[in-house]
């Protein structure tokens, strides 16, 4: 089977501790630690393969313990792997802290993933795909490099602009065929591409916009697809000539939303794989597969296989 979706990002090793509410600043409380693979791309890679379709990722490790365990964890999920080994950068790694009721607060220390550089890229890897995914989690030039090759190629480009930065190059948004931000990413992208109309904007108050004003908001950008994940209110999908909002799957109890955002991204583009490229029926599928991935603990570890997919979707 060939590869139908090639994930270019990140891999951090995920260093979690769960409490009851988060720490105040300079407060000192218990938590339980977990150590599991981590990192947006990674994670999104993970999302895919569980879902069926035949994936790679494309990554940048350290020549440490967390480098070497992780390539077991891909031969175990059956993802074809192109890991660059750096010699004098450690893997990278993320702290996080879940509280009792499954939010996040996250820090990158990307390491090893910044540099990941263009000679890496298995170019033929990327013109094969159907899809290609990346996000702002390695180095940006590589990033941006990865997506003009797919663009060229014909295939396929989702960016997931997570953590936002906007130090990207401007020639970065016209190879990018559907952008998936979350809403703060999103907000952060509407005051950064106009500044004079929505200074006062922000992730909250983008609930109380009328689904009208939001399409309004995504076609500033210049990108045809635009999907802002909206957590538990679901997803906004908005197209060049449509759009709608489409509720999320909120049935089940809510654990840990590390790694949701990755769920959706890899669901969506296998989805998009599987559904003959409709953006509607993908968004669902990625709502789903969110939704699920919030019940359980961790990014990676969270994300559901096929079966349990397949009896909630048809
Ligand atoms: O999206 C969740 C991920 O963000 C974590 O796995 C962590 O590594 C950070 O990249």
């Amino acid at each position: 089977m060939s590869i139908k979706i090639v994930v270019v990002g990140s891999y951090n090793q995920d260093l979690s501790w769960i409490c009851d509410e988060f720490p105040k600043t300079e407060e000192t409380i218990f938590g339980k630690f977990k150590m599991r693979t981590g990192g947006k791309g990674s994670n999104q890679a993970v999302a895919v393969a569980r879902t069926g379709i035949k994936t790679a990722f494309v990554g940048s490790i350290g020549n440490d313990s967390f480098g070497k365990e992780v390539k077991q964890f891909y031969v175990d999920e059956g993802i074809e792997f192109f890991l660059t080994e750096q010699e004098d950068t450690p893997t990278g790694t993320a702290g996080i802290v879940v509280n009792s009721i499954g939010q996040n607060k996250i820090i990158v220390s990307p390491g090893a993933n910044d540099k990941l550089s263009p000679l890496d890229i298995p170019e033929n890897l990327v013109r094969e795909a159907q899809v290609v995914i990346c996000q702002f989690e390695s180095q940006l030039n590589t990033t941006a490099y990865v997506l003009k090759t797919a663009r060229d190629a014909k295939v396929t480009t989702i960016l997931n602009p997570a953590p936002m930065r906007l130090d990207f190059k401007p020639g970065l948004i016209d190879n990018i065929d559907i952008l998936i931000p979350n809403e703060i990413e999103f907000t952060q992208l509407i005051k950064h591409f106009c500044p004079k109309l929505y200074m006062d904007f922000t992730e909250n108050t983008i609930h109380q916009l009328s689904e009208e004003k939001l399409h309004q908001l995504c076609r500033n950008i210049g990108i045809d697809t635009i999907i802002v994940t909206l957590g538990h209110h679901g997803c906004f999908v908005s197209t060049n000539d449509n759009f709608k909002l489409l509720p999320a799957n909120n049935h089940n109890k809510v654990i840990d939303t590390t790694g949701a955002g990755d769920a959706f991204v890899g669901a969506f583009a296998s989805g998009y794989v599987q559904f003959n490229k409709d953006i509607l029926k993908s968004a669902k599928f990625g709502n789903l597969v969110a939704g699920l991935s919030v019940t359980k603990l961790g990014a990676a570890s969270s994300m559901p296989y096929r079966d349990e997919i397949n009896s909630l979707f048809y």
